[in-house]
Order: C-alpha cells, then sequence, then structure tokens
C-alpha cells in the first residue's frame, strides 16, 4: 500500500485555511502547514481526490454541506478532560451556584441553565451535571436543570452523546466520583450513567453563526479553551454575543490562557477567566 504523504502548496493551504476561517473562524497560522497535510491526507487518499486542489474544489462544490463538516471534524481539536481548570469548578460552587440559589431565580417555577459552547467529547458539560448533582442533591428536580452543550464537530459530539471515556480522560476527577456517575466496562473504559446524561442536551452548532436560536437566556456560558483558535475581531463579536445571550448577572466562563479584558465595558472581572454581564 503507498502511504507517502500527499503534498500541500502554498496557495492550497491558504485555500483550505481560509474556508475554515470564514466558515468557523478557527485561525490557522502558517506554521500549521504540516498540522493541516497530516489530519486531511487520509481523506485525500482514501476518497481519491488525490491532491488538495481537488478535495477543496469538492468541499466548494457540495451542496450538502457534509464535507465542511467533514473538514471541521478533521482540523478542530477537541482535547479536553474532567475537571480541567478545576479552579473554575470551585468557584461554580462555591460561589455562583449559592448565589444564584439565594437569588429568586430558583423559586418556582424555575430554570436554571446553563451553556457549554465548545464540549468537545462532552467532558466539560459532564463535570457540570456531576457539580450540580452534588451541590443540589434531591433539590436539583425542582430546580429543571438544562446543559446545553454545542460544538461544531459530529465526531465529538458523537463521542459525548455516547459517554465512554478512557481513564485518562477521568484522572483529574475526585475518585469518589468514578463509581458514582460511572459504570466501569472492565476494559480500561468507563461508561457514563444515564441519571448523568439525561441532564445533558448535546447538538451541533456554529458559533460564527450572526445569532443564535435560544428563546431563553442562560444563567452561566462556558466557553474555555475555543476562542484561543480564533483571532480579536472574532473573540470580540462573539463575546457581544454571549453577553446578549446571558441573563442579567449571568457568568461567564472562558478559558485560563484567554481574555476580555478587565476595562470591558459589557463584563465585570470576577476571578481570572471568570465575568459577571453587567
Ligand atoms: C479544545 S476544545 C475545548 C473543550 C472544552 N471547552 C475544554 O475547555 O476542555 C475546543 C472545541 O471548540 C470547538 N469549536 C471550534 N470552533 C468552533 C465553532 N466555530 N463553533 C463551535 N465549536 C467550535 C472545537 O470543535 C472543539 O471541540
Amino acid at each position: 500500500m503507498n502511504t507517502e504523504m500527499v503534498a500541500i502548496t502554498e496557495k492550497e493551504f491558504k485555500q483550505i485555511s481560509s474556508l475554515l476561517y470564514r466558515n468557523f473562524g478557527i485561525n490557522l497560522t502558517s506554521n500549521k502547514q504540516t498540522l493541516v497535510r497530516g489530519r486531511l491526507n487520509k481523506i485525500i487518499r482514501t476518497k481519491g481526490y488525490g491532491n488538495f486542489t481537488n478535495y477543496y474544489n469538492a468541499i466548494k462544490e457540495d451542496k450538502t454541506g457534509m464535507l465542511q463538516i467533514e473538514l471541521a471534524d478533521n482540523l478542530s481539536t477537541n482535547h479536553s478532560y474532567f475537571f480541567r481548570e478545576n479552579e473554575h469548578f470551585k468557584y461554580l460552587t462555591t460561589n455562583t451556584l449559592p448565589e444564584i440559589e439565594a437569588s429568586q431565580k430558583l423559586k418556582e417555577p424555575s430554570e436554571l441553565r446553563i451553556w457549554c459552547a465548545g464540549c468537545a467529547a462532552g467532558e466539560e458539560p459532564y463535570t457540570l451535571a456531576i457539580l450540580l448533582k452534588e451541590y443540589f442533591g434531591n433539590k436539583l428536580s425542582n430546580i429543571n436543570p438544562v446543559i446545553l452543550a454545542t460544538d461544531i464537530s459530529t465526531s465529538a459530539l458523537s463521542t459525548a452523546k455516547t459517554g465512554i471515556y478512557t481513564q485518562d480522560k477521568l484522572k483529574s476527577m475526585p475518585a469518589k466520583y468514578l463509581d458514582k456517575y460511572f459504570n466501569n466496562m472492565g476494559t480500561g473504559k468507563y461508561s457514563v450513567k444515564s441519571n448523568l446524561r439525561d441532564l445533558i442536551l448535546f447538538k451541533r452548532l456554529n458559533l460564527m453563526r450572526d445569532t443564535f436560536p435560544f428563546s431563553n437566556k442562560f444563567d452561566i456560558i462556558f466557553c474555555r479553551n475555543v476562542m484561543i483558535y480564533f483571532d480579536k475581531p472574532t473573540r470580540e463579536t462573539l463575546i457581544s454575543k454571549y453577553h446578549t445571550n446571558l441573563t442579567s448577572n449571568g457568568i461567564l466562563f472562558i478559558g485560563h490562557s484567554e481574555t476580555i479584558g478587565r476595562n470591558s465595558s459589557q463584563f465585570q472581572y470576577l476571578i481570572p477567566a471568570v465575568y459577571r454581564k453587567k
């Protein structure tokens, strides 16, 4: 079998990276040429495109949009794990949830709405589901929690819906939650119990949409380690859209390596990478 890598020219790299930027906001710098070549090599070979130009033309001509989805699946970085950047989850349970609980918000009829934007394979929304169960206990069903978890990657979302993880994804999670919320499949894999899965709605959603299709606002938005792939104008537009989609005093969590500036007119800085809607 011929296993040689398909070559990519400067022009072909620019075509693919511009398409990815225009449609998904993902900003591939020129040093990512080897990554693009490596990640798309298999599709180009196995699907008979032969070279990057033919592949690019096929994506542009595809009216179904499926080839674009496949491109995003292959070029998005879906790395995540349970209890990642745990300072945020500590803040959530010691500040955000008590504050929401003390407000009128959870008096009946109530609904606690959390959006996990860029949820990868589900590690972050399942972490949130565990924490809601731990925090509210039996009272959780009165609160009608909604965790909406969205991503552009269909393959990541499919893993998320299946809810099966290897141990390395779970190593930052306190051990006490393993038996409580997972079934041990006996093959080094763990499957999320249905009482956790039922708290989450997984949907494909491109954050580059002009507006989001939600009829209700969110009390909390998590969008962590997603905006690092976007340029400044794209990040600023997205942050404004988060502002629009948060309830008054709603809380926004972004990744630790990301910032929206302490002097933002829309958000009040709380702790690193956590902001309150002004
Ligand atoms: C590195 S993961 C972050 C996962 C998780 N939030 C965390 O912090 O561990 C980034 C995710 O953002 C998603 N993403 C990138 N661009 C997107 C877009 N335009 N719309 C929706 N999701 C996007 C990717 O598919 C990927 O799953």
